[in-house]
């Protein structure tokens, strides 16, 4: 680790232990919340609903990991899904894969969200498939894709239930390569009050987070990244970044 690697790691725990710090940012997450904050974002010009800091994350791990493919549940208006592909080509300008892919999945493929992001520049590496992410037939076909993949990236963001989101590490997750992540999203719900998703199928005790840690009781090939939580500080995926270690 160099000098420059070590002050940052030490900072990042230093300011893990911040209270003032930790608490003024998890205010911040909850407050933004019902405002609805993390739609007023877009990535090459379609919108995205992350958080800046889960955006700055996820650059950084397309980054280090260098995946040949990238699967994601949940393309809403398709900005996460040109982010990675627009990731992909960077890398690929970087000396990397020039032939990654993204890998999308929607329950509902909006007629207007499919034509902008067909005719988007970034398509050229991405496949969408329209349907539930947990349909056998649509995992069939992932996992095809996936087939011979050395370096593969999950992201999970669709339906945030506990048995939705269960049911999707079961089908994805052991996609991810070795040193590789899967990201699971909106695990946060289970740390906010009950009723700030009014209508919404989860909430505490029901929802990524509950899944995650059930999931993860008989999975220890995954270990749960604190540093980059930790670095967020402000972020979706508390408990959300998993490594996957063997
Ligand atoms: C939070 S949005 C995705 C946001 C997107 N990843 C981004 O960063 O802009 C959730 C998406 O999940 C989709 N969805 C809901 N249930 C689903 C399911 N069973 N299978 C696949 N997608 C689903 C919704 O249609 C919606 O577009």
């Amino acid at each position: 680790m160099s000098d420059f690697q070590k002050e940052v790691a030490d900072r990042i725990v230093e300011n893990s232990q911040n209270e003032a710090l930790v608490k003024s940012a998890s205010q911040f997450v909850e407050a933004a919340t019902a405002p609805k904050y993390c739609y007023n974002f877009s990535f090459l010009g379609r919108p995205i609903i992350q958080y800046p800091q889960d955006m700055v994350a996820v650059q950084e791990l397309i980054y280090a990991t260098q995946p040949d493919l990238i699967v994601e549940t949940g393309i809403a208006h398709g900005g996460s899904l040109i982010m990675s592909a627009a990731m992909l080509e960077l890398n690929a300008a970087c000396g990397g894969n020039p032939d990654a892919h993204v890998v999308g999945i929607d329950i509902d493929i909006r007629e207007h969200n499919r034509v902008e992001i067909e005719k988007h520049p970034m398509f050229k590496r991405i496949t969408m498939f329209e349907g539930s992410s947990i349909d056998p037939q649509i995992v069939d076909q992932v996992k095809k894709i996936a087939e011979g993949k050395e370096r593969v990236l999950v992201f999970l963001d669709s339906m945030h239930s506990h048995d939705h989101v269960l049911a999707e590490l079961e089908a994805y997750a052991n996609l991810t390569t070795v040193e590789s992540y899967c990201v699971v999203f909106d695990t946060i719900i289970e740390d906010l009050p009950d009723d700030i998703y009014p209508g919404r199928p989860w909430g505490v005790g029901d929802n990524a987070k509950t899944a995650v840690h059930e999931w993860l009781k008989s999975n220890d090939h995954f270990e749960i990244d604190k540093q980059t939580e930790n670095k967020l500080l402000i972020t979706v995926c508390p408990d959300g970044f998993l490594k996957r270690v063997r």
